[in-house]
């Protein structure tokens, strides 16, 4: 009788507990908030986050000003980018950088033509915020400091830090996409992305065994650092690739000199916007801003993992 009850009370322990085992779906409610179904109009509002820090980056290091003096509605009423300057940049790179700026301004227009969009987030462009992820890409301190604005070298380093994460997020967009007009815009988009991202890279290829003064250390090394911190910040493998790898890495499995990213095929790779926000943010989590978003992103993607973040801190 006693074992009977003890029994008893054993099957209830295990039934009791089985409710709270990460296997019981009433359990993953509270563990990961029920995964929130995408439409189309979040998957395409939600690039205006890096859109906005494109746009204001590259304006800025060509011309001295961003989106405000250009057209201050496409902000909309967003509050102004913080530490963004003039690079010194030569005569070549300012020219690329500018076409830049204003095919970001165009990015902006069409995004915003297809849905309503958001703010512009509040951006850090602080010679301090690319000097951050430098040291984490190098784990340790830079000295002096890392400057994005200094030269023609270090602000491509820095460039090479923000496309081509727009363009694993619209590659990773598209397989979620369901209607005709936004699949066109984002294929649009990334055309467009992935040609600054190849501009970038062909420049700084052209460099690739120099130093980046005073750091000893090279342009290829200091692309592989950034793609590596990416790896490490998205969480999800390789995806992302320095300018030289190892030649089993390289097209065909059969160079090293790597002036386009791709996986073992040269295809893309795709990433999620989890993953995107894990590294603008720097924090390798979507629940947690900072980095170039100090306030997180903006739209209903950003903001689910932001309330995510508010629920569990
Ligand atoms: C920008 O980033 C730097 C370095 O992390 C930080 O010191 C500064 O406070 C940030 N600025 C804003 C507006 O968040
Ligand atoms: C690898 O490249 C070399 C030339 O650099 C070539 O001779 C060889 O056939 C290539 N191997 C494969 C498997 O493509």
């Amino acid at each position: 009788m006693a074992l009977h009850k003890h029994f008893f009370s054993l099957t209830l322990t295990i039934f009791i507990a089985s409710l709270f085992l990460p296997s019981s779906p009433s359990f993953n409610v509270f563990a990961h908030p029920a995964k929130i179904e995408f439409s189309d109009n979040d998957l395409v509002e939600f690039p205006l986050n890096l859109e906005f820090l494109e746009a204001e980056f590259f304006l800025f290091g060509a011309l001295g000003y961003g989106l405000d003096a250009i057209d201050p509605k496409l902000a909309q009423g967003g509050p102004p980018p913080s530490g963004g300057k003039l690079a010194k940049l030569d005569a070549l790179t300012k020219d690329v950088i500018e076409q830049f700026g204003y095919q970001e301004v165009g990015h902006l227009r069409a995004i915003l033509g297809q849905v309503k969009g958001f703010p512009r987030p509040l951006l850090n462009l602080s010679s301090e915020s690319f000097a951050g992820i430098m040291d984490s890409a190098f784990g340790k301190p830079l000295n002096p400091p890392f400057d994005p604005y200094a030269n023609s070298i270090n602000y491509l380093l820095a460039s090479y830090a923000i496309p081509y994460v727009g363009l694993t997020g619209y590659v990773g967009a598209a397989r979620l996409l369901k209607s005709e007009n936004a699949k066109q815009l984002v294929a649009g988009l990334l055309g467009v992305e992935s040609g600054q991202d190849a501009v970038i890279r062909t420049l700084l290829y052209e460099h690739k065994d120099e130093v980046v003064q005073p750091y000893k250390v090279s342009v290829a090394e200091f692309t592989n650092r950034i793609s590596m911190l990416r790896d490490k910040l998205g969480k999800t493998g390789m995806k992302d690739e320095g300018l030289v790898v190892a030649k089993d890495v390289g097209a065909e499995g059969n160079i090293t000199g790597n002036i386009l990213a791709g996986d073992k095929y040269s295809v893309a790779y795709p990433r999620q916007p989890q993953e995107v926000l894990r590294i603008v943010y720097g924090t390798g989590d979507e629940r947690v801003p900072g980095g170039f978003h100090p306030k997180g992103g903006d739209g209903r993607i950003a903001k689910s993992f932001l309330n995510e973040g508010k629920l569990y801190n």
